[in-house]
């Protein structure tokens, strides 16, 4: 009953993505992806594509893209959104925690809302360093767990129902303590806010981290 649940709601929460994200895309959060993207270079990959939100922002810089999504009624908006798009890329349908990509092979990645909902955030960082290039760069936007102690209460609080309505999104990740933790070096960094969205998941972080050499 649970799984057959979860798997109608997965369907849903595909279908209803980018109408449920609109008005956050339009009052900042498209702008901050577009100013992130524009850093994009050579061969790329981006972790968890959804349905392609950033796929037309990508900059002529970029090479050769490679969109991971496991999900498949994501990787279905995905491939339609890319059908449309004059953007080449390749999809594969893997998690980001087991990349079915060589080593040292890519000079940029990227994670956009991500690292949030993979069930493993220490492994997909860790396989994203294992792809990645030395010198390569992560570009990342990320909600996260607030500073606030009262808001970081109120996320452990509602982690679960989130969990569920976000359709395995965590509300109260310390991504950024995550990368720090990992073979990547944290460079500028931003708190800033997701607009127009529900408190818990408004804290924002934005950056670039780089793979050591
Ligand atoms: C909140 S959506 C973000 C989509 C898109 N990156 C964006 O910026 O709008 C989270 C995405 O992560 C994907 N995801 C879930 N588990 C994953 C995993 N293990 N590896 C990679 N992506 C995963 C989901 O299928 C979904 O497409």
């Amino acid at each position: 009953m649970g799984r057959i649940y979860d798997a109608t709601w997965g369907r849903l929460f595909a279908a209803l993505y980018d109408r449920g994200l609109k008005s956050t895309e339009e009052a900042g959060l498209g702008q901050m992806r577009a100013d992130l993207l524009a850093g994009a270079e050579g061969r790329v990959i981006e972790i968890g594509a959804g349905t392609g939100v950033n796929i037309d922002l990508y900059p002529d810089a970029v090479q050769d893209l490679v969109l991971v999504e496991p999900d498949p009624h994501m990787a279905k908006r995905l491939r339609e959104r890319l059908a449309g798009s004059p953007r080449a890329a390749t999809i594969a349908e893997a998690p980001a925690e087991r990349l079915p990509l060589e080593s040292a092979s890519f000079d940029t990645a990227v994670a956009t809302l991500v690292l949030c909902t993979v069930p493993d955030p220490v492994a997909a960082v860790a396989e994203l360093a294992r792809v990645l290039a030395p010198g390569g760069r992560l570009l990342f936007i990320e909600h996260v767990r607030s500073g606030d102690p009262a808001l970081a209460r109120w996320q452990d609080r509602l982690e679960k129902p989130w969990r569920f309505l976000g359709d395995g999104c965590h509300c109260n990740r310390d991504t950024l303590a995550t990368l720090a933790a990992s073979r990547f070096e944290l460079g500028e960094v931003e708190r800033d806010r997701i607009p127009k969205a529900p408190a818990i998941v408004r804290p924002l972080v934005r950056g670039i981290a780089r793979l050591e050499n």
